[in-house]
């Protein structure tokens, strides 16, 4: 897998998308939801402490796409707040919500009006109604937003229920990880910049497990520490060295389970069901990966060759290598 290039303009670095969890917990639980929400206690961020990091965030940051998501978040009555706060930043060029879609009917004309797409996951065991879609669409149509509607029948396996060591295969699942260097689903939250969602919520999730020795704030950047910024989201942006999340994730390895909701006792007790880096990474795309790899005298080379200034366009492009 090839990572997708950060552009530099402006000076500012230019990404795919920017993320925001305007509420972490969810009114779903799905099982392997990626961004843990199932197991994370109910937490609103209020649209203020948005708009500060927001702010701080967009001084050396620009986004095809600022996405506003959860957990669920629709349950956030300061959403239509956050996404007018979101355009009038400029941060994006587009204001994206990803929504489950259970809570469309509540959704007001201030928040149609400041976003410019809505992506609606359909899961098959709780898809909203045919009515409420229906509805959905015809304020897309007036409001002129974008509105995607996905089926979604499959998840990858994402948290493992005991860390793995840090090391080749670590690297591997890192280096590979779409979730970051493909999507950019880097994230922030109080006042933090994430790769991924993974460091927001593993806390939470580590609770349910007994498990503890995370540190968040290890895997991301202060925004408002004292120092340059850019320089500083720019190394973490292209650092070689996996998150200490990695050790807790399958990143785009893990193998592919049907969608399915969580029952009561599994949302409570997450390790009566172990998943492991043994049992649950695909075996198809991790011999792929390594294959890759093997083009390579050692991943080790593989990740930390130089990386290429290339040129489109005049202006200038560069990038951590990934790979496999
Ligand atoms: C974490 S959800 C948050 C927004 C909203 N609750 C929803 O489900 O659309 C954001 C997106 O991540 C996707 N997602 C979550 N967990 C995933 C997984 N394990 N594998 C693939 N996609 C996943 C969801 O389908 C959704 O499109
Ligand atoms: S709807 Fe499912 S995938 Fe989306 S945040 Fe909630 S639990 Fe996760
Ligand atoms: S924790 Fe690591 S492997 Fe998982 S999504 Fe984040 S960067 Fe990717």
């Amino acid at each position: 897998m090839r990572g997708v290039l950060y552009e530099f303009r402006d000076g500012r670095i230019h990404t795919v998308a920017i993320q925001f969890s305007a509420a972490h917990h969810c009114n779903l639980r799905c099982a392997h939801c990626s961004h843990l929400s199932p197991y994370v206690p109910r937490r609103l961020p209020s649209a203020k402490s948005f708009a500060a990091h927001l702010q701080q965030l967009a001084t050396v940051i620009r986004a095809r796409t600022l996405v506003l998501l959860g957990g669920e978040p629709l349950l956030n009555p300061e959403l239509p707040a956050m996404a007018r706060l979101a355009r009038e930043s400029g941060i994006a060029r587009t204001v994206t919500v990803t929504t489950n879609g259970l809570l469309l009917p509540t959704v007001t004309d201030d928040l149609w009006r400041y976003v410019d797409v809505v992506r609606v996951s359909l899961y098959p065991q709780t898809p909203p109604s045919e009515a409420v879609l229906e509805a959905a669409a015809a304020q897309a149509r007036t409001h002129r937003v974008r509105l995607i509607v996905e089926q979604v029948r499959e998840f990858r396996t994402a948290a493992v229920t005991s860390p793995h060591p840090m090391d080749l295969w670590t690297r591997i699942i890192y280096s590979t990880c779409g979730v970051a260097h493909r999507q950019h689903c880097h994230m922030f939250s109080d006042g933090w910049l994430y790769k991924c969602s993974m460091p927001v919520n593993l806390p939470g999730y580590l609770d349910r497990l007994g498990l503890d020795g995370y540190t968040p704030s290890a895997d991301g950047v202060d925004l408002h520490a004292p120092g340059d910024l850019l320089a500083r989201v720019r190394e973490y942006l292209f650092a070689r060295q996996p998150l200490e999340a990695c050790r807790y994730c399958l990143g785009w390895l893990g193998r592919r389970v049907p969608q399915r909701q969580l029952s009561a006792g599994e949302q409570n007790s997450p390790g009566d069901r172990p998943v492991r880096r043994a049992t649950h990474l695909s075996y198809g795309r991790a011999l792929y990966a390594l294959a890759r790899c093997a083009k390579w005298a050692t991943v080790d080379r593989y990740l930390t060759r130089p990386a290429r200034p290339r040129r489109d366009h005049g202006r200038s492009l560069s990038n951590v290598p990934l790979g496999p």
